[in-house]
This record gives structure tokens, sequence and C-alpha cells, in this order.
């Protein structure tokens, strides 16, 4: 597997990499330094002549940066990378290029798009359907048959409600209670989330 970026989130990928037994083959960084993943490993820029036979992970939690850089590469996207003590339902299906991290859960029949992370103990209930790109923060709970579009931001702690919809690229503030349906890009947060003006 091939690591494209090698900062904070490129480092808990190493390590579930490792814990699995799967070697980190290099990874790919357009930064020259700064890097937290082992000098020896770094590949340089992002280049598809690079073992272009190697699965590759985009390690960016921004996730506009991982769209974009998705767009970019030409390598095949590695399979969902699970950390060994999340709970992954049988019946769940995830997409190329997921992360999950430890202590998550995702319950049968959950849906998660492409390059989707969900983050340190989140709770994906059954039913709930994830779009691509999006960041699920740690300790997030997504109630039974809620949805979350694509390329949203969920802070940690938020929760939604079952069956309320989070539209396309809405940000949800840290510790929300979400009653109601969040309508695409608006950003919400509070206990109960309150629509705010968007950033300037
Ligand atoms: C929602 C969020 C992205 C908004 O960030 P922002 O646009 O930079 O907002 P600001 O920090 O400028 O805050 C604007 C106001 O809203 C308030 N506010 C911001 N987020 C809030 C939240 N989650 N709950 C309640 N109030 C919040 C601030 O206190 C501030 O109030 P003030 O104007 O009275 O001082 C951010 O606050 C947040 O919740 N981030 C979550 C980060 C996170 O969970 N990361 C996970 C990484 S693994």
């Amino acid at each position: 597997m091939i690591l494209y970026g090698g900062g904070d989130h490129g480092y808990s990928l190493y390590e579930i990499l490792t814990l699995l037994g799967e070697p980190l083959e290099g990874f790919f960084d357009d930064r020259e330094e700064g890097f937290l993943l082992p000098k020896e490993k770094y590949l340089g820029s992002y280049d598809p002549a690079i073992l272009p036979e190697s699965p590759v992970l985009i390690a960016i939690t921004d996730n506009t940066i991982r769209r974009n850089l998705s767009l970019r590469v030409r390598h095949r996207i590695g399979a969902p990378l699970i950390h060994p003590r999340a709970y992954v339902a049988p019946s769940a299906i995830l997409e190329p290029g997921v992360v999950v991290m430890a202590g998550a859960v995702i319950h049968s029949q959950a849906y998660i798009g492409a390059h989707t992370i969900i983050n340190t103990g989140a709770v994906v209930e059954h039913f709930v359907r994830v779009g691509a790109f999006t960041h699920i923060s740690p300790g997030v709970v997504l109630a039974c048959r809620s949805q979350v579009g694509d390329s949203c931001f969920i802070g940690t702690g938020a929760l939604i409600v079952p069956h309320v919809k989070v539209g396309e690229g809405a940000i949800v503030g840290a510790g929300s209670l979400v009653l109601r349906d969040v309508p695409a890009f608006a950003r919400v947060w509070g206990h109960p989330a309150q629509p705010q003006s968007p950033k300037i």
C-alpha cells in the first residue's frame, strides 16, 4: 500500500497498516519536508509512474484536498483500511479509499462512500448512508437510517438523530445535536443545532 500524505493522518494510517501486518511501500507528499512517516519511505511528489501496480490511499483529512487529489491519482485506490479494533458488520458496504479508525462501529447495511473517514469511536448505526469524501469525526453518532451527503464535515461528538438527512457539503459543529434535516452546504451547530451564517 502507498499512502498519499505523510502528516498526522498518514501516520495513523501507517500504524493501522503495521498492526495489520501490511507493508507500507512508500508515501507521496507534494511538500518536501515536515513528514511524520519514515523518510526512507518517501517517494516524492505524486507520480503515476512510481509503483504503478500498488494501491494508494489518500491520507489527508481535509475533504476538499482529498477530493482534489483523488482526481489526480492514476493508481488503483486501496480497499477500505479498517483498524483491527473497529467493528464493521458483514452486511455493511464500504467503498474504496474509506478508512475506519479504532473503536468505530459500522452497523448492519450501512453504506460508506469512497474516501470517507470514519474516525475514532464514531458510531454509524444500521441502514445509515454516508456519502463520499466526508469526514465523520471522533465520537460522532449517526443514528439509524440517518443520511450524510458527500463532502460533509461532522464535528467531534455530534449526534444526528434517526432518519435525519445532512445535505452535501454541510458542516455540523462539534458537540451538536441535529434534530432536523440540514440543507446542502449549510453550517449548523448547537444544542439543538441551528443554522449559522456562511463563512466569508
Ligand atoms: C463548526 C466549526 C467548523 C466552525 O468553525 P469556524 O467557522 O471557524 O467558527 P468559529 O470558530 O469562528 O466560531 C464562530 C462562533 O461560533 C461558535 N461555535 C463554533 N463552533 C461551535 C460549536 N461546535 N458549538 C457551539 N458553538 C460553536 C464559536 O464559539 C463562535 O462564537 P462567538 O462568535 O460568539 O465567539 C468548528 O467550530 C467545529 O466545531 N469544528 C470541529 C472540529 C473537529 O471536531 N475536528 C475533528 C478533527 S479529528
